[in-house]
């Protein structure tokens, strides 16, 4: 099996180390010849990643790969096509490890004729430091339980959780829902202090409520329940904590708001599901992002 990983970040280093620990050969694939990278494991251990240099140059792919693991954010993914267009083919599976519920919109277009396979990822990790990742939970990730999804889990072996969820719609909107209401973070520019506001606290339960809303309408099996869980789940975060949005906005990266906070406007605009939230926070997100 030959596989490959676009994007050697928070999670393309977890999952390149997982690959390597079960015995794979990873061809790893970035815009900078990185060529040490070090993941701190939640159990203290550490994997330095044998996959280095980073390969830079897209003429330097070995050719067509069996599997193909995309693992830049979404805004990152016109420019990573490249790598797509030297790596798959019509055989070739592409699994799309990002967050969002457009995995395959978005990617098809891009991947060669190849199948596409959309991968929820519930892992924290973060880039401290130039070539260091810490992994702060064991890998887990959930794709649809058809013949690519086994295959995906075959390739990790024991060395990640890879759960085949019957519903995998209900379950990309359930982390969707999550994704979206965090989007708050960015626009306040602070961390999870700041739901002990009870003005922030109730925009967030009327967002969550507005986000699940839209979900139901787009065929996801969540209800009233899951709405007040995610809301309050936010409000409880550590005071300290944020979240990858908030965190791309204090270092001036673009920030995925399209695919996090867009796609709930643009859904529940084609379902005829009012979005009041969304309608004021999302043009707010795109000028953060587009400011001079
Ligand atoms: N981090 C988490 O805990 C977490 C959890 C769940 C889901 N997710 C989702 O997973 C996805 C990846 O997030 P992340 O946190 O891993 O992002 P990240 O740390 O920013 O990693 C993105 C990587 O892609 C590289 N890259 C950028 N342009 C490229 C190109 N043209 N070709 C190849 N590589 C390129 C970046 O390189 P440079 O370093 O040169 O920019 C970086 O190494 C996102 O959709 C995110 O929302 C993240």
């Amino acid at each position: 099996m030959r596989v490959a990983v676009i994007g050697p970040g928070a999670i393309g280093a977890v999952v390149t180390a997982a690959l390597e620990r079960a015995g794979h050969a990873v061809v790893l694939c970035g815009r900078r010849p990185l060529d040490r990278i070090v993941v701190e494991q939640p159990d203290g251990g550490e994997h330095v990643i044998a996959a280095t240099p980073v390969l830079a140059d897209p003429a330097q792919a070995p050719g067509r790969l069996d599997w193909i693991l995309l693992a830049t954010k979404t805004t990152q993914n016109a420019a990573a096509a490249a790598w797509l267009r030297a790596l798959a083919g019509p055989a070739s599976v592409v699994a799309v490890l990002q967050n969002g519920v457009e995995h395959r919109e978005n990617v098809e277009p891009l991947a060669g004729g190849a199948a596409v396979l959309p991968v929820i990822v519930w892992v924290g990790s973060e880039t401290v430091a130039d070539g260091r990742v810490v992994q702060r939970s064991g890998l887990r990730l959930s794709v649809p339980d058809d013949e690519h999804g086994s295959g995906l889990a075959g390739i990790f072996g024991a060395v990640a959780q890879v759960d085949r969820v019957a519903d995998f719609t209900t379950e990309a909107w359930r982390k969707l829902c999550l994704n979206a209401v965090a989007g708050i973070l960015p626009v306040v520019r602070r961390r999870g202090e700041v739901f002990r506001d009870e003005r922030v606290a109730g925009l967030t339960r009327a967002y969550a409520a507005e986000c699940v809303a839209v979900a139901r309408a787009a065929g996801a099996q969540l209800g009233e329940e899951d709405a007040v869980s995610i809301a309050e789940g936010m409000i409880a975060m550590p005071p300290d904590s944020g979240t990858s949005i908030l965190f791309d906005r204090l270092a001036g990266r673009p920030m995925e708001w399209d695919t996090r906070n867009g796609i709930i406007q643009r859904t529940g605009a084609r379902h005829g599901v009012p979005t009041p939230v969304s309608d004021v926070l999302v043009p707010v997100l795109a000028a953060l992002d587009t400011a001079p």
